[in-house]
């Protein structure tokens, strides 16, 4: 069709996101959840909102519950999914544009995930797409991640996470970006325990202070984890990271969330962590396998938050 172009929406970060619609996203998956009580991981949805669309993955670095959960997330809609390997595709080794691959992958899918080494590579995606791109983690960012976790949160503790107080433990990385856009969306008490030199980026955190964002920046992981309702640690060393990885481990040494650092946390707070873990490194065994670890419970959810975010894609949210 010539003329106006058709409005796509994107799921990229959190923080272009209208909070009424991450909100939406989040009953969504809710209702979606509860009714799926008796039914096997490849069964659809009773009312298949998705039947016949095909959601393309693409993958350029690792990942295992992203690839899983995307998988079952399109199953469970009543679609199909395929998934492409970089080094297989002509994608610029062979001389293809992203321009050309993504005019391609707009003729044969209805909606398209990527992980990527690069957030260029999703912006020139978005540009040349004629359908929804979702961001299944790039060097900045993690949405898809952080927006599930919320609703992890909110499940377990049963009430509003503006009422509860996050702790972040470790590097600045792009899980918390994603951390830091949803606490200026859902309003809630951020604080953020990173070694020196470590901390987010100050553009971000600068984004974050004008929207009103209640986050507080300590150096000592003791100070930032007083009084936490929920704990989160990431890998002190992510795929994207091109440093010093003996340095880098030595500078995290006392930022290991262990039980004695847990025990200054409150008494029923629980752990999280997206997976996957170095144990003994950013976590203790005994933290990440004990009792108040929700992890495997968190990377399930997975599945259920990134059906709606398909749906709000696609305008199927109901
Ligand atoms: N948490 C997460 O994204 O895991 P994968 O890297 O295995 O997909
Ligand atoms: N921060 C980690 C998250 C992995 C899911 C990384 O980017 O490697």
């Amino acid at each position: 069709m010539q003329g106006a172009q058709k409005l796509v929406k994107h799921f990229i970060n959190i923080k272009d996101i209208p909070v009424k619609d991450l909100k939406k996203i989040i009953f969504d998956a809710k209702n979606r959840k509860a009714k799926r009580k008796n039914l096997n991981n490849l069964d659809p949805d009773k009312d298949i909102p998705l039947k016949g669309k095909l959601l393309i993955q693409m993958f350029e670095k690792s990942s295992l519950r992203t690839r899983l959960s995307f998988y079952l997330a399109i199953r469970q809609l009543g679609g199909g999914v395929l998934n492409l390997r970089t080094d297989e595709l002509h994608l610029f080794k062979g001389g293809e544009s992203i321009h050309d691959t993504a005019k391609i992958i707009s003729n044969y899918g209805d909606i398209f995930m990527l992980r990527t080494d690069s957030d260029k590579k999703l912006i020139e995606f978005k540009k040349y797409l004629n359908i929804p791109i979702i961001n299944g983690l790039s060097p900045s960012s993690h949405p898809t991640q952080i927006l599930s976790d919320v609703f992890t949160i909110e499940e377990i503790k049963k009430k509003s996470i503006k009422n509860l107080n996050i702790c972040w433990i470790g590097d600045g990385n792009n899980v918390l970006n994603s951390l830091i856009e949803a606490s200026t969306k859902f309003s809630f008490n951020l604080s953020i325990g990173s070694p020196k030199k470590y901390e987010t980026n100050k553009t971000l955190l600068n984004w974050a202070k004008k929207n009103m964002a209640k986050i507080k920046i300590y150096n000592d992981p003791k100070k930032a984890i007083l009084n936490s309702d929920i704990v989160f640690a990431d890998k002190f060393i992510s795929m994207n990271d091109k440093i010093n990885k003996k340095k880098k481990i030595k500078d995290f040494k006392n930022f290991q969330v262990n039980s004695k650092l847990m025990s200054l946390a409150k008494k029923n707070a629980i752990f999280l962590h997206c997976l996957p873990a170095s144990r003994g490194y950013e976590v203790s065994s005994d933290v990440i396998d004990g009792k108040q670890s929700k992890v495997w419970q968190q990377a399930l959810n997975r599945v259920h938050v990134q059906k709606s975010i398909i749906l709000y894609c696609l305008e199927k949210l109901r």
